[in-house]
């Protein structure tokens, strides 16, 4: 087997599939859209549901990436051995073009060819779908690993549980798949080892699904006309198995990442097991944290959604790059070495380099400013709780004042043998949002409180005025970073350098109160995001082929991709008048408004 590195293996796998006749796509953001059922995209095919779906995908047929994911559920879990926040997954798909035969034979060539990655046959094992009532036995799979010389002792059937992908209870295209595992070497964990149990003998490093049912209302499975392949090789483990590492932080992924830690910390990675738990958290969590405020629809530190969950990585990092005994600003150091290793790869990165660094140095102020004084508040109530158990308000409390993230307090808890009652603080956090007005905060979602009239109309005003910043500032790269709007006022951030000037600013509100004198009509219309580009539409594009989109014109004045809602015409907006304009972040800067 072939020592290669991760930047190797994703050349090559993009070379071998474009060799097959697949369009390399770059990978799309990691915020999906139009999809407000996830945060994050989980997985190489998320971006292309559309086309799974049937839509006609301009760059063709066969399609191979490597698509930024994100997955938080085990955020708990990073610091042993495999679990990570962020991934790359490798991918290829058939959209109605090649299915198993090719699938496989590829899959087999490349994992064992000695001009590719040339792994010995003998250290791979494979699963395919058992069958079950609702579908067969997927025996296709089988004879196509077996056609490629695979022993037939190193293929296992499994249940649906195991291999099968597709809508969770829901409707749409699914079916079986067939997965690929290295064998670490390590001894049997019992007679009925398999690929099945989670023991640590064998890897899971590819999955190829063959989607070839599609799930009906009435919960059947009908075979489809047109099927496709979609598959995913995780980068980060697939390079542990190559480089034969004990785990994805001890790979060439990590190495430079973890240099830097030891280097801030004056430690050693290896000196405790606390230590690696807590570099591998730190550069875990360091690195997704870069890869979201860098990100074309970047994420920053709040309360809710993205936001909170970037919160979360920052603050928890900080905890454990305080324990190291870490300087002030460390973090941002150790980001500037993830921008360093990936911005050949994701430019996004070096294009936000000021944005990721200052925002993780603010993030990590405003927490330490709260930090003692939270960490206090909990000595002092951990002692408190004869039974174990830190009730809800206590917890809010530390949320609330503190800035201390639930999960957070949870886990401190668990260090402490205590345990939170996390049903109480939520019932704490509610009853809070009801009676403050404030709570309005927490429940943005896409940057609206509501879609009431008024919140429509000051939204409607985001765009005029984004269009007037363009014109009056005579740049057209000012682009929305973030907005927020509540009935009362809008909140705008944008990219610019420098401050505003008095004479700009009123040229700017000045032109926007023209555009609303005009009284344009503000109409929508779906298309698809070449056809948006071709008329010019602003909006973010994420270099992706997006289905469709929606856009919304208000007459000459402005075009953008944009979810809605809108008032219908501009002249409903009343006069519209500029509060504030200040800096938001190294730069971003910030406008507030209202209409009166
Ligand atoms: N969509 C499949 C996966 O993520 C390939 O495993």
């Amino acid at each position: 087997m072939k020592k290669i590195s991760a930047n190797d293996l994703r050349e090559m796998y993009l070379r071998f599939f474009s060799e097959k006749g697949h369009a390399v796509i770059p990978s799309a953001s990691l915020i999906p859209e139009n999809d407000p059922t996830v945060l994050f995209t989980t997985a190489g095919m998320h971006p292309l549901v559309p086309y799974l779906m049937g839509e006609k995908h301009p760059a063709g047929t066969r399609l191979t990436d490597v698509q930024k994911c994100v997955r938080t559920g085990d955020i708990d879990e990073v610091g042993d051995s495999s679990h990570l926040t962020f991934f790359e997954m490798l991918g290829n798909w058939s959209l109605g073009d090649y299915f198993k035969k090719e699938a496989i034979a590829w899959s087999f060539e490349f994992l064992t060819s000695e001009k590719w990655l040339g792994i010995d046959k003998d250290k791979l094992y494979f699963t395919c779908f058992a069958g079950d009532e609702n579908a067969p036995r997927d025996t296709e799979a089988y004879d196509c690993w077996v056609t490629m010389g695979v022993e037939p002792s190193h293929i296992f059937f499994l249940d649906r549980k195991h291999n099968w992908w597709g809508p969770a209870g829901m409707t749409g295209p699914c079916g079986p798949d067939t997965e690929m595992f290295y064998d670490t070497g390590k001894p049997k964990c019992c007679d009925e080892c398999s690929p099945a149990c989670s023991c640590g003998k064998y890897l899971e490093i590819w999955n190829d699904v063959f989607m070839q049912y599609q799930k009906t209302q009435e919960g059947k499975y009908v075979p489809m006309e047109r099927k496709n392949v979609d598959t995913g090789m995780g980068l980060e483990r697939t390079i542990a198995v190559l480089q034969g590492a004990k785990s994805v932080y001890d790979t060439d992924t990590f190495t430079d990442i973890i240099a830097r830690i030891s280097e801030l910390s004056g430690k050693d990675y290896n000196d405790s097991p606390d230590t690696v738990k807590a570099f591998r958290i730190i550069a875990d969590h360091i690195r997704t944290s870069a890869f979201m405020i860098g990100d074309s629809r970047g994420v920053l530190p709040s309360n809710v959604d993205q936001g909170y969950i970037l919160r979360r990585l920052i603050r928890r990092s900080l905890r454990y790059a305080m324990q190291l005994n870490m300087p002030d600003n460390s973090l941002s150091k150790v980001a500037e070495v993830v921008i360093g290793q990936y911005k050949h790869i994701y430019p996004e990165l070096e294009q936000n380099r000021a944005l990721i660094l200052n925002e993780l140095d603010a993030e990590e102020m405003r927490f330490k400013k709260t930090l003692t004084n939270g960490m206090r508040e909990f000595e002092r109530i951990k002692n408190r709780f004869e039974n174990g158990v830190i009730d809800g308000q206590s917890a809010f409390r530390l949320y609330d004042t503190f800035g201390f993230p639930i999960e957070f307090t949870v886990e401190m808890a668990r260090e402490n043998g205590l345990s939170v009652d996390v049903d109480g603080f939520k019932a704490a956090f509610e009853e809070h949002q009801k009676k403050s007005h404030a709570g309005a905060e927490q429940r943005f979602k896409g940057g609206l409180a509501d879609t009431s009239e008024q919140t429509a109309k000051l939204h409607s005003a985001t765009h005029l005025l984004q269009a007037a910043l363009r014109r009056v500032l005579n740049d057209d790269t000012v682009s929305q970073k973030g907005s927020n709007i509540t009935a009362e006022r809008l909140r705008f951030d944008f990219s610019f350098p420098r401050k505003l000037t008095k004479e700009e600013l009123s040229a700017v509100e000045a032109l926007v109160n023209e555009y609303i004198a005009a009284d344009y009509e503000i109409t929508c219309e779906e298309m698809t995001v070449d056809e948006a580009k071709a008329q010019g539409a602003i909006g973010l594009f994420d270099n992706k082929y997006d289905a469709r989109v929606k856009v919304y014109t208000m007459g000459s004045a402005s075009k953008e991709i944009c979810g809605g809602p809108h008032a219908s015409r501009t002249g409903e907006l009343g006069t519209f008048k500029i509060k504030k304009e200040e800096a938001s972040s190294a730069g971003v800067r910030r406008i507030k408004a209202v209409l009166e």
